[in-house]
């Protein structure tokens, strides 16, 4: 019932915004791409809270304690009575509280009251219900929008989770004349949500957020009309004044009163209509007389006026209209708004449009003093932050918040010895937001210039430092430094110059794991050597006491693997999807250390540094039909022995998951917090805290026929990019952008399809689309305000999967693709664009052998320092250099080598 009251108030005064303002239609356009207020659906966590009303303002039994009437309850409309008999008896209500509370009945009477109406039917013996549409006050102008009111009143009696919702935000620019009376209207709209609070409540006529909104209008009005000049400073003074002019102004016969009479005539000559639907100048007495006279001396008058927060009386320096603060990771950030009014009206503060103080993230919280505070403050954190007072739309305060990381450098080697004569190259990777200035010292002095040509070269941003024809007194410490905004950060490389100097020539690197129906074999990428050998026949140590337990089975048995990852610096989880568990995998020991139990099939792997845990999405059956289900192993690299737990279930299932999200691991080691998860057959998102493994919000994509296939996360500015598709067909439909911190969808380009891929620096998105002709990789930059198209690539290459690569000139990273069906490589500078084809990488494995959804040719880098890359093939696996871009080996004899895992 009360629910449909709210849409017709709704959609009545949205459609009084269009009819009377012609720039509305811009207004609306403009706002267009912050559309998604999701539904709440966990009544826990409300969005906002309403102001629940009293208790019924009549009561029904007024009898003394001892009367037999106590035992009974009457309809509504009658109250109980006791006859001569001594029983009991319900008669229609003599007398109503003087309660005003105007309704319409479906008679087309309006009444004072309920209580009125239910006694008029019980008198009249009629039956009368109350007309939520208050049809029988409107006034003409109003009856052509009946049948948009019919339709929003059927339109709301869906409550699925994901029912398309209209937005319940509203956005008022500035306009050049802040007290236009053109401007009252959306002054009118913005306080909607405080109306739709009230009418959930009581349905009632004029409600006391509606009749103090009028009251603004009014004072807005007549600060325009009756030109009192006072822009701010001397707020309260000013109103005073116009107070004082609006007094008299109504005063028509100069009495000191103000009367019904005239209010009302005064109403009507100036069409006060405008300001409100539901309440006129006459409400000023029903809620002001506090003597009860029904007049309004100029002392009621002026409190009338001196309780609201006006909008005239709230004031913001214009100097200050945009406001640039820049902090640190991990900086608590206390905001204050400058927005001044007297009395200090309440702030609201918003992100993308969105009410913060409705988030429930514990990391951003509004205060009662109207300052905002950012704790633990993360990139994704950076972004505009809006203030505004509640009732107070035209006066907006921003608040750029750029977030700024110390630098991180580290170099490569840490030590190393050479001969005379020799050449040395130091290496340095640096990251930082914004990027850092990078340079090379040597004994703390800046490498001199003037000798770069024939001495030192460096290239790549400083990224590798190269010292030739090395004599003696090139030995010394050769520092990589990083400095930026947030301070200096830097990292030594030594160099020993010795007659006797073993050059190796070659650098350490990093080994890595293959996984293949053998068992696991561990290589050194430089001379493609085995290094170590775990076989599928191996048994698990310590299960030999009570029971056997092999790594894959008994002789015969083949492995079978779903993903591999690894977990910190200790061991690599690896999912044996037949066999329901995963296995722990010690890099140190190189053995099996534990065996973990999961549900059927768990084929996913991901691993939350931040919070040590390894999420596994376990399949439902062997070709990924229908739901999955998510299962957390904490303190993931502890030495413990680890075990499974379940996410909090919805309605009490857990199998409703379609894929799980999880943040992906990025250079600065941004602390995201939350993960997504989609469910079956929805148009949307769950938001989860992974830390409580508990679902706090639900994201509606539906307006974009939505189901994110694939899902990115950038640390920089907060974004988060989706790959849609329809649920049904799962065609697709487009690339959304949504902000990670209020899930508001920022962009949805429709006809950008592809999976997204987002580098470890957080600088390039490189989407890889498929279709017909062959495959277009296209780049987009991360920008303050989103993704900027960079260039795109087309190639004929039937692309299998894409890897991203340290580049060899610079501290980002390069792209890697292999293709499903040749023996290429492409390589892709994500700067310049230049393009390169490396060749000879075998066939790939025949896709109808691949299972658990891997991409037939794999490719994987050994990340930062690591030159090599690693792609498994038909009976193979390749190591690619990735500087000289050439093979630099073809390791055989492996059977189906499908995952393989560097060891850092
Ligand atoms: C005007 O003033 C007198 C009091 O002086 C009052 O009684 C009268 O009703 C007033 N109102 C109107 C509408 O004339
Ligand atoms: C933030 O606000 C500034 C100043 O109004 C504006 O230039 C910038 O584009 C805004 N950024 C975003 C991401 O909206
Ligand atoms: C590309 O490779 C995939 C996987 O091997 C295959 O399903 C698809 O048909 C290929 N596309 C083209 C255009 O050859
Ligand atoms: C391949 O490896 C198996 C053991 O896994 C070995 O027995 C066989 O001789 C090897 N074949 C070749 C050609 O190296």
């Amino acid at each position: 019932m009360s629910r449909s009251v709210v849409v017709i108030l709704l959609a009545a005064m949205a459609i009084i915004f269009q009819v009377t303002d012609g720039s509305s239609s811009d207004r609306h356009h403009r706002d267009a791409t912050y559309e998604t207020v999701p539904p709440w659906p966990f009544p826990n966590h409300p969005r906002y809270s309403v102001q629940r009303g009293g208790a019924l303002p009549w009561s029904l039994d007024q009898n003394s304690p001892e009367n037999p009437c106590d035992s009974v309850s009457c309809p509504r409309g009658r109250e109980c009575a006791v006859t001569d008999t001594g029983a009991t008896e319900c008669i229609c209500l003599q007398k109503c509280p003087k309660k005003h509370h105007l309704v319409c009945g479906t008679d087309g009477v309006l009444y004072s009251s309920h209580c009125e109406l239910h006694r008029k039917a019980c008198l009249m013996d009629k039956a009368v219900g109350v007309d939520n549409s208050f049809r029988c006050l409107m006034p003409p102008v109003y009856k052509q929008f009946e049948e948009s009111l019919k339709y929003e009143d059927t339109k709301e009696t869906q409550t699925t989770p994901f029912s398309s919702n209209k937005p319940d935000i509203s956005y008022y620019p500035s306009s050049e004349n802040p007290f236009a009376i053109s401007s009252l209207e959306s002054t009118v709209m913005t306080t909607q949500q405080d109306i739709t609070d009230a009418v959930t409540t009581t349905p009632v006529y004029c409600t006391q957020q509606e009749y103090e909104i009028m009251k603004d209008n009014l004072l807005l009005l007549n600060h325009a009309r009756l030109g009192t000049n006072n822009n701010g400073g001397e707020g309260s003074h000013g109103r005073d004044l116009l107070v004082s002019l609006m007094f008299s102004h109504f005063d028509e016969n100069n009495s000191g009163l103000l009367e019904a009479e005239e209010l009302k005539r005064v109403g009507a000559r100036e069409q006060l209509s405008r300001l409100s639907h539901r309440c006129s100048l006459v409400d000023l007495l029903r809620y002001e007389d506090s003597d009860g006279n029904n007049r309004l001396d100029i002392n009621e008058f002026y409190a009338a006026f001196s309780k609201l927060y006006s909008v005239s009386v709230v004031t913001l320096e214009k100097s200050l209209e945009i406001n640039h603060i820049t902090a640190r990771v991990r900086d608590n950030v206390q905001i204050r708004c400058d927005i001044t009014g007297s009395p200090a009206p309440p702030i609201v503060w918003r992100r993308h449009g969105v009410d913060l103080s409705t988030l429930g993230d514990e990391d951003i919280r509004v205060f009662s003093d109207g300052s905002l505070y950012l704790m633990k403050l993360q990139l994704h954190h950076s972004g505009n932050y809006t203030c505004q007072a509640q009732r107070n739309h035209e006066v907006v305060q921003t608040h750029v918040v750029s977030v700024h990381t110390l630098p991180q450098v580290r170099v490569t080697p840490r030590l190393q010895s050479k001969k005379p004569g020799d050449e040395a190259k130091l290496e340095c990777h640096a990251t930082g937001e914004p990027f850092p200035k990078v340079e090379w010292l040597k004994n703390d002095a800046p490498i001199a210039l003037s000798r770069l040509d024939d001495k030192y070269s460096i290239r790549g941003e400083s990224s590798v430092l190269k010292i030739s024809q090395i004599n003696y007194a090139d030995t010394g410490a050769y520092m990589c430094q990083a400095s930026g905004l947030a301070g200096v950060s830097r990292d030594i490389s030594s160099l020993v110059v010795r007659e006797d100097a073993v050059s190796d020539g070659i650098q350490e690197e990093k080994r890595f794991y293959v996984f293949h129906e053998k068992g696991v074999s561990v290589y050194d990428p430089n001379n493609c050597r085995l290094h170590h050998q775990i076989q599928g026949t191996d048994i698990v140590p310590g299960t030999q006491v009570s029971f056997v337990d092999y790594v894959c089975g008994e002789k015969g048995v083949v492995c079978n693997w779903g993903r591999a990852i690894a977990v910190s610096t200790r061991y690599i989880y690896v999912t044996q999807p037949k066999k329901d568990r995963a296995l722990v995998i010690s890099k140190e020991q190189m053995v099996v250390v534990d065996v973990v139990a999961t549900d059927r099939y768990p084929v996913e792997l991901s691993y939350i540094p931040s919070l040590d845990q390894v999420w596994i999405s376990c399949w439902r059956s062997e070709d990924d039909h229908g739901a999955r289900t998510l299962q957390v192993i904490r303190d993931a690299s502890q030495k413990k022995s680890h075990h499974t737990v379940h996410p909090e279930p919805i309605d009490g299932q857990f199998d409703l998951v379609k894929d799980f999200f999880p943040p992906s691991i990025q250079e600065f080691g941004d602390q995201f917090r939350f993960g997504y998860v989609s469910h079956v057959n929805q148009r949307g998102l769950y938001k989860m805290n992974l830390q409580a493994m508990r679902y706090v919000k639900a994201v509606d994509l539906a307006p974009y026929n939505c189901v994110p296939r694939t899902v990115q996360y950038s640390s920089l500015y907060g974004l988060v990019i989706m790959e849609c598709e329809e649920p049904v067909t799962r065609r697709p439909t487009g690339q959304i952008v949504l902000d990670y911190l209020t899930d508001i969808v920022l962009t949805h380009k429709a006809s950008l399809h592809g999976t997204p891929n987002m580098s470890p620096d957080s600088r390039h998105l490189v989407t890889v689309q498929h279709d017909l002709h062959g495959v277009t990789i296209l780049v987009q930059e991360t920008t303050p305000t989103g993704l900027r198209f960079s260039f795109d690539v087309k190639t004929s290459l039937n692309i299998s999967d894409v890897t991203f690569h340290p580049s060899s000139n610079g501290h980002g990273f390069d792209l890697f693709a292999t293709a499903a069906d040749k023996d290429d490589l492409l390589y892709l500078n994500l700067v310049s664009g230049k393009v390169d084809i490396v060749t000879g990488l075998g066939e790939a494995m025949d896709p109808v052998e691949v299972q658990w959804g891997s991409p037939n040719r794999p490719i994987t880098s050994a990340g930062v320092f690591g030159t090599y890359l690693v792609s498994p093939a038909k009976g193979a696996v390749f190591v690619i250099n990735g500087e000289t871009r050439t093979v630099n080996c073809e390791i055989g004899n492996l059977s189906k080598p499908l995952l393989n895992v560097w060891l850092y």
